[in-house]
Parts: structure tokens; sequence; C-alpha cells
């Protein structure tokens, strides 16, 4: 029988693509979804693109009795915790909103882990915990600074509060550190569609696009090449795929736990990757250089070597891929 998998957040970005990637290696996603910053239109995404229904359920992970109900309902093999808010904007300006969600989500998963013995937890984290780092690629093993936001004092915390519970109760858990994840599921059915205003690049340069203004840039003064700030941006897909190597690790290791970055192991300035959209997409964007904005960090790529040895995971898409996957995705949408 299918192995079922709770994936917390499931309508999200990462969360709907990572259901597509575990139905095609013969999982069960079971969805869980406020919907507080996604559209019940992806569930039926996910539905059109593996050819049959997803269990969801619109529930908050903060309230612990619904959350306990559908525990005693299903006999999860695994679960998969995307569910949190991830605005670094927002959190600076409402920070006990991003605690309490974030913290208080994982909170419920892990004690209703323990309560039902639910093995095997994989933990969406970020490479905001490193900070800005000394020296690039980061690898698991670099020092973290302290939190350049409070969305990013959310993922520390919540690494640590899942290693103190491990030390308890030994739980299965592999943490995964996204770096930039961007693109779509290249049948356009999926992609990455936040409520309101989005807050990431690729989002936010079609948004751009469509309300034909332009994109600002925030800084070309940092001390890179061209003087805009580096991430590593990866293909949502690649790391749909990641989440289910982590599984399928812990299904091998259990009550183990290890910590992987996911990234390309390369970075793209955001002029590049402006380029690079304009020239796979054959579209123009308009742009405006801006002042630095408070909490970027200059630059970011990851070692994603571990990941390779012990995962057999890498990425297989390229940026320009993604950006036109991204493309693809928002023409679907009108
Ligand atoms: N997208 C990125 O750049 C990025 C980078 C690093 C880490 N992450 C982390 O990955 C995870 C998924 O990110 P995403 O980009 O898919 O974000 P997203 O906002 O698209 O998805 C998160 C989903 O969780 C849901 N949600 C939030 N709080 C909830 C709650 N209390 N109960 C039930 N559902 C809730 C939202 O409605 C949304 O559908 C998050 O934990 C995020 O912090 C994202």
């Amino acid at each position: 029988m299918s192995k079922e998998i709770l994936v917390t957040g499931g309508a999200g970005f990462i969360g709907s693509h990572t259901c597509v990637a575990l139905c095609e290696f013969g999982y069960t996603p079971v969805i869980i979804d406020n919907l507080s910053n996604s559209r019940e239109s992806m569930i039926a995404g996910i539905e059109k693109i593996i050819g049959r229904e997803v269990k969801f359920y619109p529930i908050d992970c903060c309230h612990l009795d619904p959350l306990d109900l559908i525990f005693q309902k299903h006999r999860f093999d695994g679960i998969i915790h995307f569910a949190a808010f991830k605005s670094v904007a927002e959190s600076v300006a409402n920070p006990e909103k991003y605690i309490d969600n974030n913290m208080g989500s994982l909170q419920n998963i892990l004690t209703l882990m323990e309560k039902y013995r639910v093995p095997n937890l994989v933990f969406s984290s970020s490479c905001t915990v490193y900070g800005e780092p000394e020296v690039n690629p980061v690898s698991e093993n670099t020092p973290w600074k302290s939190a350049a936001s409070p969305y990013g004092y959310t993922k520390q915390l919540g690494e640590k509060y899942i290693g103190e519970r491990h030390i308890q109760d030994p739980l299965g858990h592999v943490i995964l550190r996204y770096f930039n994840p961007i693109g779509a599921h290249h049948s356009g059915l999926i992609g990455e569609l936040p409520l309101g205003m989005p807050n990431n690049l690729v989002p936010v340069m079609i948004k751009k696009i469509s309300q034909q203004q332009p994109l600002q840039v925030f800084g070309n003064d940092y001390p890179t090449p061209d003087g805009s700030c580096i991430r590593d941006y990866i293909h949502v897909m690649d790391l749909a795929e990641a989440h289910v190597k982590a599984l399928q690790w812990l299904e091998k290791n259990p009550n183990q736990s290890e910590i992987f970055n996911l990234g390309q192991g390369k970075g793209n300035s955001v002029l590049e990757v402006i380029q690079q959209f304009e020239s796979i997409n054959g579209i123009r964007v308009a742009f405006e250089i801006s002042p630095r904005r408070e909490g970027d960090i200059t630059q970011i790529f990851a070692d994603p070597t571990k990941a390779k040895e012990l995962l057999g995971w890498q990425t297989t898409r390229t940026t320009a891929e993604a950006l036109k996957d991204a493309w693809h995705f928002n023409l679907q949408q009108s």
C-alpha cells in the first residue's frame, strides 16, 4: 500500500510541487493548509497533474484539536512540514505573528508525531540561518550569525527545537536549508501564487511586468561583479525531489537526523537573473535602481556536496529553465 505523507502547507509554492514529486515516487500526500498564503486552485492543479484526487484539509496547524483529528484518521508514514509564514519584511513589522505561527505550528506537529508515534519529519529551513556568510559557498557547518529578521530567527529556533526534542525522544528528521526556490511545474498548472504582493525576486518581477511598472533593484553598489546581490536560485521541482530523497533517506536510517543545503552551488546576481529572464522569455524587464534594502545580505550560495553524497540528489534544471517555467505559469493564470 502507498505510504501516506502529511504535507503541511501543501497548497503553497514548494509544498504543491513536493506533492507532485511524492506522487511520482509512489507516495500519497495528505495536505493540510489554512490557505493563509495560497489558493485552493493549487490543489486542483496538483490533481490535474497527478490525475487523481488529493486529500486536503483546510485547517490551521496552530489549532491542536482539529489537527489531532487528522492524526486520528490517518496513519502517516512521515511528515513534511512547510506550513509557516515567510515574508522577511512582514516579520520585521510583526514579529509576534511569525513566532506564534511558525513555532506554534511546529510545536503542534511535534506533539502529535510523538503522541501517534509518527516517524520521519522533513523540516523546511532556510539559508537565512547563516546570515551574511564570511565565505561562500556555505556548507552545513558554516557557523550561524544572529538572525537578520524575526523570520530567520523562527528557522533557527525551529531547527534547535527539533534538535532538543530529538535528544529527549529520538525522532528521525531531516532539516533542509533551501536557498532561493524559483520556477514552476513545466505543465504551468502549479507555480508561485502568493496572496497579496509577492516578496521574492521572480514573482515580484512578473507582477511588475504585468502591472507595466519598473522592478526595483535594491542596490547596485554591493561588492559583487555587477554591484547587485547574489543568490543561489534553485528550480522548485529540483527542490521538491530533494524532499522525496530526504524521506527515502529517513526510511533507510530510522531515528537518525541530518541537515542538508539545497542549492545549485552557484550564485546569480539580481541583474543576471533579469537579463536571463529577458533572453529566455523574449520579454523586456523594466527596472530601476533603488537604495539598498535593510536586511539584504551581499551574497550567499550553497555547497550542496553533502546532499549529493548522502541523498544522491543534485539539481538537474538550470536557472534559465526555472525562469521560463515561472513565466509559462504566469501566462496560464491570465
Ligand atoms: N520560498 C522561499 O524562498 C523559501 C526559502 C527558504 C525556506 N522557505 C520555507 O519553505 C516553506 C514553504 O515556503 P513556500 O515558499 O512554499 O511558502 P508559501 O507561503 O507558498 O507556502 C506555505 C503554506 O503554508 C500555509 N500555512 C502557513 N501557516 C499555516 C498554518 N499555521 N497552518 C496551515 N497552513 C499554513 C500557507 O497558506 C501556504 O500555503 C516555509 O516554511 C518557508 O519558510 C521558503
